[in-house]
Parts: C-alpha cells; structure tokens; sequence
C-alpha cells in the first residue's frame, strides 16, 4: 500500500518535472518573442522625428534676438510643437516654469521636460556654468540638438574630440556611450527615442549614491507620470485603432504572462512550510542544550538531505559559509542552505541580538525560531508578538513589520514566491551604510551559484 503509494508519487514527480521543464522552456520563448516583437514595433508609437526636429532646432536658433537667448529659442520651439501637433496625438508640458536639477553620470544641469513617454522624450538639458561626465548606455537613440553655446563629446578609441555648436546635432545611437562636456554653458534640445524606463536608473542613481537631492527627484517624477500615466489611461485616444489593438494586446499579453507565472509558480515549490515547521520543532528538541545551535543545524542539514534528492534540489552543505547580513537596519550571519528563483532557505541570528525592519518582500516568508526568543511589531498594534524556540513567525508576501532578535536568536528562515525582488532590500545597507564590499561580494557570489546549481536541475 505504501510501496504504491509512494511510486504513484514518483511517477506524478517525474512527470511534474518534465512539465515544468517545459513550462519554463515556453515561458522563456514566450518572453524574448514578445520582447522582440515590442521592441520592433515601437517605431509606431513614435510621434516626434529627428529631421523635423533638428529643422526646428536650427529656426530657433536662428530666430532668437541673440545667440544667448536661451529663453526665446525654447519659447520657439515649444510655440511650434504646440501649433505642430494636436493634444489628442501627443501631451506636452508648456509650464516652462517646471525646471528641475538633473545630475547623471557624473555631470549637472537643469532640464525642462517638454514631453515624456514610454518611447520618447524631449527635454531642454543645460547649464550656464558648463558640465563634463559620462553620457550613459542608453536603451535609445539620442539626438542632442545644440541651441546655446558648444558641446564637446569623445569615445574611447578616437584621439580627437568631436566639436558641437549651435544648430548641430550630436546623435548617439542606442547602446553607445560618450564622455562629453558641455562648454563655458550650453543648452540643448535632446529628443532619445527608444525604451525610455530602463533609462530612468542612470538618470536618477547620482542622485541616491551622490547629491541627495531628493526634492529634484520627486519633481522629476511629477513631471514624468504626468505623460506615461495619460498614455496608458487614453490609449484609445492618443492611438488610432490599429495602434490601440496592437497597443493594448501587448498590455494583455504581458499582464496574462505576469499573472500566469505567479499563478503557476507554486509548482516550483520543493520544501513545505509544516514539514520545516516540524523539523525546526524536532531540531530543537533533539539538540544538547537549548544553546547548541551547531547541533540543530546539522540535524536540519542531515535531515533535508535524505528527504529531499539532489536531483529535485541542490542544497549547500558547505558549513563554513557563513556570511553577515544587514538589511532594514538589522544585521546577523546568515549561512544560505538553497537558494533558487522562487524560495530560499537560511539560517539567519546572531547571538548580540539586532532589531530592524522586515523590509517589504515579494515572498511569503516563515522564520522558525531554533535558539532565543525573537519580538515583532506592526503599525496599529500596540503590543508585541513574541516568537519562542519552536514557534513560527509567518510574515505573509506585502506585509511589513518591525523585529528584534532578543538576547541573541538563531532561526531557519523559509521564504517562498519571487526571490530576486528580495534581493535588493537585502544588499541596500551594504551601498548605502556599512559599505562592507567583501560580504557583498560573497553573498552574490553564493546566492548566484546556488540559484545557478538549482536551475542546472530544473528546479526554478
Ligand atoms: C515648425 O518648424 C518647422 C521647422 O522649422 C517648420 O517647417 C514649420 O513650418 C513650423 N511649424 C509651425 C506651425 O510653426
Ligand atoms: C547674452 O550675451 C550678452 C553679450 O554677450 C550679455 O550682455 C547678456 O547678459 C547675455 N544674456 C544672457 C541671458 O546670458
Ligand atoms: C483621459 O481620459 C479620461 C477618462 O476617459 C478623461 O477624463 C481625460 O480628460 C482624458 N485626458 C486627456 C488629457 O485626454
Ligand atoms: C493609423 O495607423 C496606420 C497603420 O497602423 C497608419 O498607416 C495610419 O496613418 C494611421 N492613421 C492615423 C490617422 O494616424
Ligand atoms: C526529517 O524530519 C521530519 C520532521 O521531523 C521527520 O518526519 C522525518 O522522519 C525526518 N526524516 C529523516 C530522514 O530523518
Ligand atoms: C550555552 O549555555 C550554557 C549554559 O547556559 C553555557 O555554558 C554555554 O557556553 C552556552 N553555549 C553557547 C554556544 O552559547
């Protein structure tokens, strides 16, 4: 009875794996297919072009009352875009008052945002005092219309610097990069066309690791929704059918995706939060002392071991493993027993004891406390939680919560759902506080090797 049992088991395991194997095969497709389909149609979305606007540059440089007059130039152009295209086809941002600092790669100025989107910007970028720095791998073509003054640009490999002066433009297409400098004060109207998200993080990472200018920022951001947020909220006004269907199927298509694997990706799921819960339970009560931490983690590594075969999932039995870990302002060891893309296992404490946040994860997460006594806390409540050996502190995906390991605590942390998300909560205090590069360096370096080792064996 059990025999049959057990080997209709191994028959539905063998063949979950198989389809898992190729449910994960699809998806990938599925995904660069789409990404590659995006990427080639989004030339319709374009509404601006390079010519045009380049003519446009030059009229206003040649209408202005002086070359200096930076003000009139831009007045030029906005008046025409205006009188050009009509608010149904693309949204523009008049209130010429709206300038915000900007610091990227090294380099400062002002912009004023005149439009953006999710495949084109146009802003006017300058400063009086003159700027130099790094332009930035761009995701898009970039045309850098010089209105005011001179911008001097050099690529590695070239022994000369490229001159720009009023009325030029200099194109960088997509992926290149430049070291440029903008001299004595220059202004220019630059238009990138292309993916404009994945540039947002070059735009604003001076601004986090350097100037901490964070009112910049969130004018930037004001400025910036205000055009995504009507081109996805009036598609069907700002697209004409075609565009709207192709428009809103890719919407679908990735939405569909996206709900589809958190649909699916409990059957990723190997361990099996009472099962830990029961092996916590019994590494506690089979240990020499209430103590013997060492103990309890080898009868938990012993015990998963021969539960669980290194064809379904790939554990870390390197002991000696040991890595710190400070994230919400907590710090403690952490030695990481699995880790792949939908759960993890560790063991987690410290015996000074800590307290910190549980930052916001994207997984469902279940600590079992082995040794000591750990506290927690949320907003709203006006007492504490206390989680002894033994018990379990589930912390469902979303919910946040202030924690204190009390006296010292050691814990087999469980956390099942999206793992990278997690990933930068735990790596935020090392750039931003300790600046401890060498933990940073081995727990990316661990991390990415089990997650590596787990997919080698289909376990995603
Ligand atoms: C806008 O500028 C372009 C290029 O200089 C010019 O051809 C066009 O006539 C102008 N349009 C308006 C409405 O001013
Ligand atoms: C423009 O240049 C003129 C003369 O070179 C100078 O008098 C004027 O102050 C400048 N204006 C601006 C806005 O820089
Ligand atoms: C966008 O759509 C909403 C609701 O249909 C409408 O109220 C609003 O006026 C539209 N905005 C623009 C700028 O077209
Ligand atoms: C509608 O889209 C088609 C192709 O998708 C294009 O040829 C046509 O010019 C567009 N019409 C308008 C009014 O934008
Ligand atoms: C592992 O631990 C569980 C829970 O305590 C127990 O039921 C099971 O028998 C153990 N397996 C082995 C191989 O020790
Ligand atoms: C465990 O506790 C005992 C007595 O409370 C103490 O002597 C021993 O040093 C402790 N061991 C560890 C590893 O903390």
């Amino acid at each position: 009875m059990s025999t049959q049992w057990y080997d209709s088991q191994k028959n539905n395991l063998r063949l979950s794996t198989m389809t898992i194997r190729s449910l994960s095969a699809i998806s990938l497709v599925v995904l660069v297919v789409v990404g590659r389909w995006l990427d080639n149609i989004k030339r319709r979305w374009y509404v601006l072009d390079p010519e045009s606007l380049h003519e446009l540059a030059k009229s206003a440089v040649a209408a202005a009352s002086s070359p200096n007059d930076t003000a009139g130039m831009i007045q030029h152009i906005v008046t025409n875009l205006t009188n050009t295209y009509s608010p149904s086809q693309i949204k523009l941002n008049r209130d010429s008052k709206e300038w915000v600092f900007n610091n990227a790669g090294g380099a400062m100025g002002a912009m004023y945002i005149i439009h953006a989107s999710i495949t084109e910007y146009l802003i006017i970028f300058g400063t009086p005092l003159g700027t130099e720095g790094h332009s930035g791998v761009h995701t898009s073509d970039d045309y850098f219309n010089i209105l005011v003054g001179e911008e001097w640009a050099f690529a590695p490999g070239s022994l000369e610097m490229e001159r720009y002066t009023a009325g030029m433009v200099n194109y960088m297409s997509r992926g290149t990069a430049k070291q440029y400098k903008m001299h004595r004060g220059c202004f220019a109207l630059e238009y990138a066309r292309g993916w404009i998200p994945p540039m947002l993080p070059f735009g604003f990472i001076d601004t986090f690791t350097s100037t901490l200018d964070f009112f910049s920022l969130y004018d930037t951001c004001l400025d910036l929704w205000y055009d995504p947020e009507i081109y996805i909220l009036n598609l069907s006004m700002t697209f004409n059918l075609s565009k709207w269907n192709i428009g809103a199927i890719a919407l679908l298509c990735l939405v569909v995706l996206a709900r589809w694997l958190d649909h699916v990706k409990d059957r990723w799921y190997v361990f099996d939060p009472d099962f830990l819960h029961e092996l916590a339970q019994s590494a506690v009560a089979s240990a020499f002392s209430p103590n013997d931490t060492a103990g309890m983690i080898d009868h938990i590594v012993t015990n998963l071991t021969s539960t669980y075969a290194s064809s379904q999932v790939k554990l870390n039995h390197d002991s000696t493993e040991w890595v710190l870990s400070n994230a919400g302002g907590a710090m403690g060891s952490m030695r990481i027993l699995h880790a792949s893309i939908t759960e993890y296992l560790i063991i987690f404490g410290t015996p000074l004891g800590t307290e910190g946040h549980s930052g916001i994860l994207s997984a469902d997460d279940y600590f079992h406390i082995l040794v000591g006594e750990q506290w927690a806390f949320a907003p709203g409540s006006f007492e504490m939680e206390r989680y002894t050996a033994g018990t379990v502190h589930f912390l469902p995906r979303g919910v946040t919560k202030q924690y204190k390991m009390h006296r010292g605590c050691f814990a087999l942390e469980y956390a099942r759902g999206w793992i990278p998300p997690m990933l930068p909560f735990g790596l935020a205090d090392t750039l931003t506080s300790t600046l401890d590069f060498f933990t940073l360096y081995h727990t990316a370096r661990i991390t990415a090797r089990e997650v590596l080792r787990n997919l080698f064996v289909g376990k995603i």
